[in-house]
């Protein structure tokens, strides 16, 4: 996809680049942010001016919106540096429908997609030195959007203010990870706002987060509220089991899950790949006799920031299954470097998932 907009952005650039700062060969996420930032503020029923600024702290009222109430929303976005030395964003067009879809179920503005793709085009070009270069490294973008009115009556904001962060990245998980499957807390249940990016629904995950890695696990397998007997997602991924030959994934049905644009990417190119995909509830009986049967090949987690991540091990009330060993894996290999010759431009793309920047 190419760029077309008639947007008008406002551009400050710092003084002194923080650049040679950068080391490529020592990314630690989230530590480094890139020199710029997007910002525009949104007043009176419509958005503002688009402004790339130093990246820099944001002043506001200890009474606003976002500190008491949580008005708070974000997505998770890569950018690729190419084969040829192109940058190209992964699929940023999925991102924004689905900032939107948090942005109403928070009571919160819709941001126009030109903003949302041409903010992130024009601030990745302002930054482009801070994209790494090698398999597996990226750019992570991170777009939110907060409520800003200075009142603290509870109610919704009517100024906000969306801003386009990024920071380097290297490789997430480096080994494959442990899941503990919950059944004592509750991530999300019909009506709440599992779909959505909002910020509540990580800080409630994080004490049992927490608690999990006391136990010596990485992350959560979450399961529905009303019986802990269905899968929903892990931390911040969907989750996938190969049983028998066919790839299977909690379906979307209840709005608990987040849509993932790692799951729709994965479940699309195992269908072209001739894999069987199911999308369907998953319940910890079912996986516990795949377990025992010798069914369950596989389990993993897609998303944006761990891309594809192992399971080694998951234990269910319980119950400890180790899987079999990675390397022998069919599906998930094959979908993680698939999804990689996409992003990094060794296969062409196709399917209109590229944005070239
Ligand atoms: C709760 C949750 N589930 C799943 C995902 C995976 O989504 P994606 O593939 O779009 O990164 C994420 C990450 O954004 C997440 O935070």
């Amino acid at each position: 996809m190419t760029s077309e907009t008639t947007l008008d952005f406002q551009v400050e650039k710092v003084a002194d680049s923080r650049l040679s700062e950068f080391d490529p060969a020592n990314i630690q996420f989230g530590k480094q942010y890139a020199d710029h930032m997007l910002v525009c503020e949104y007043d009176n029923g419509q958005w503002g001016t688009p402004r790339i600024v130093p990246f820099g702290d944001i002043a506001m009222s200890p009474a606003t919106t976002v500190l008491h109430y949580g008005q708070a929303i974000f997505e998770g976005i890569k950018a690729y540096r190419q084969e040829n030395g192109e940058i190209a964003i992964f699929r940023p067009d999925k991102n924004w429908e689905r900032f939107n879809r948090s942005a109403e179920r928070m009571a919160m503005p819709a941001i126009p997609q030109d903003l949302f793709i041409e903010g992130l085009r024009k601030l990745i070009k302002t930054d482009s030195g801070w994209v790494p270069e090698g398999e597996g490294t990226s750019l992570y973008l991170r777009p939110f959007m907060i409520g800003t009115d200075a009142f603290i009556g509870v109610k919704p904001a009517e100024k906000f203010s969306f801003i386009i962060i990024t920071s380097p990245a290297g490789p997430y998980y480096s080994k494959p990870v442990s899941i503990y499957v919950q059944d004592e807390y509750v991530r999300a249940f019909p009506g709440g706002t599992g779909f959505a990016k909002n910020a509540g629904n990580y800080g409630a995950c994080m004490a049992p987060t927490m608690k999990a890695r006391s136990l010596g696990y990485d992350q959560i397998l979450w399961t529905d509220g009303f019986e802990h007997k269905y899968v929903q997602e892990i931390g911040t991924m969907n989750v996938w089991f190969v049983i028998g030959d066919k790839a299977v994934t909690p379906s979307l049905d209840g709005g608990t899950i987040l849509e993932g644009v790692t799951r729709d990417s994965v479940a699309t190119l195992l269908r072209e790949h001739g894999i069987t995909v199911e999308e369907r509830p998953i319940t910890t009986d079912e996986l516990v006799e795949a377990f025992r049967n010798g069914e369950l090949k596989e389990a993993f987690g897609t998303g944006t920031a761990a891309s594809i991540a192992p399971i080694a091990e998951l234990t269910i009330h319980g119950e400890h299954m180790q899987l079999p060993p990675v390397e022998d894996w069919k599906v998930a290999n094959w979908v993680k470097q698939e999804m990689n010759n996409i992003r990094y431009g060794a296969t062409p793309d196709t399917r209109g998932w590229i944005f070239k920047v």
